[in-house]
């Protein structure tokens, strides 16, 4: 187990905050994963992709374990499916373009979505009508105090919108090692329904597309909307598009008629109807939309952004979401919430 000391973390999150991590280990298999489980005796503060969170101060009571999984595996194929194993480390959007090289369809529409395979069951990440829960299969995860090795189906992740068992009842139990999806080789269902992307393809002239050009249609759409984190760090949507009881949204959208808005179902869990409204249409309207404060700043082109000019900090970036939120509570009654993890 080689741990390092003192190492920024600047490259290691997609909002590029120079936070330190007193001690970091980086665990490229398994093994090692569980060697750092049985030897060390702090804390832990598990590192995927880094594209989900804030760091707002150094990490120096959490021994830093950056998960550096890597592996694609095919475990199983038919005529029509295949089900691929893929590691924790793998880089979520590479893997979907593997995907698709390969001929395997399901995922494209979660193209250029940043971070890794094993974060991206723990908010069931997703874009453009799709989630990654439609390709679930299962993961395997490693629970954290004891070092065993659990299987969880999609029926045990709870996934929700953003949401899985993960961020509740198991928050911080256990760490994904690999994730598995079922694609399909051929008949591909193809989700081409979302507005953008009908937009997109018309404008090529496409009626008929591959998984290819859907993957290349969702990059076109997400190069010109949101801010690459390599250029600009950012953390995609830093916010939940919040969701409101009916009762709210009668009052909401009689003063606000222009409002978009979309119904979320009754589920089993949930009886009643409530309302989703795009948290970046409240925003926008609060005015913060290309606003910069210092180096912190909200997107010229997506107010659910928040992004890094250079140099902020942390406590930066929380300070304006703060602001952010005050605002749109002051202006429309609603709660925003971060969908980051802040630390
Ligand atoms: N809108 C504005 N102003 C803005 C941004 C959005 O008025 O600055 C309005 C749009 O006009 C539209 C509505 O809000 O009517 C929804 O906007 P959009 O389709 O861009 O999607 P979103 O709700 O803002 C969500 C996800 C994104 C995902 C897109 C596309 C969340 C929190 N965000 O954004 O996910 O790419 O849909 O499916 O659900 C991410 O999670 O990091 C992320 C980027």
């Amino acid at each position: 187990m080689n741990i390092q000391h003192n190492i920024s973390l600047k490259n290691y999150n997609t909002f590029g905050i120079d936070v330190s991590a007193r001690d970091f280990v980086a665990v490229s298999n398994t093994n090692e994963l569980l060697q750092v489980l049985q030897q060390n005796k702090k804390d832990l503060f598990i590192l995927g992709g880094g594209s989900n969170m804030l760091l707002t101060k150094n990490i120096e009571d959490a021994l830093v374990v950056h998960i550096h999984l890597k592996g694609k595996t095919v475990i199983d194929e038919n005529d029509d499916y295949v089900w691929i194993q893929a590691s924790a480390g793998e880089n979520w959007h590479e893997f979907i373009l593997w995907c698709i090289d390969n001929g395997y369809g399901g995922l494209e529409n979660m193209s250029l979505i940043p971070g890794n395979i094993g974060t991206a069951p723990i908010q069931n990440i997703g874009a453009y009508g799709k989630e990654l829960k439609d390709n679930f299969i299962e993961c395997e995860a490693v629970e954290i105090t004891t070092g065993s090795t659990k299987t969880f189906n999609k029926k045990e992740c709870e996934f929700g919108y953003r949401n899985s068992v993960f961020k509740n009842e198991l928050k911080g139990q256990y760490i994904i090692t690999a994730v598995t999806f079922k694609l399909t080789k051929k008949n591909h269902a193809l989700n081409t329904g979302y507005g953008a992307i009908e937009n997109e393809l018309a404008d090529k002239n496409i009626t008929n597309p591959s998984i290819k050009e859907i993957s290349n249609a969702v990059i076109a759409i997400r190069q010109s909307k949101l801010p690459d984190p390599k250029i600009l760090g950012n953390s995609g949507s830093f916010f939940k598009n919040p969701v409101i009881s009916q009762e709210y949204f009668k009052i909401f959208n009689n003063k606000f008629p222009e409002a978009p808005f979309y119904e979320v179902k009754p589920t089993q869990s949930n009886s009643k109807l409530e309302y989703k409204i795009p948290a970046g249409w409240l925003i926008e309207k609060t005015g913060f939309k290309g606003k910069q404060f210092g180096d912190a700043g909200v997107h010229k082109n997506q107010a659910l952004v928040l992004v890094n000019y250079g140099n902020a900090s942390g406590k930066e970036i929380w300070d304006l979401a703060m602001k952010i939120k005050t605002a749109v509570f002051e202006q429309f009654g609603i709660e925003i919430n971060p969908e980051v993890n802040i630390y």
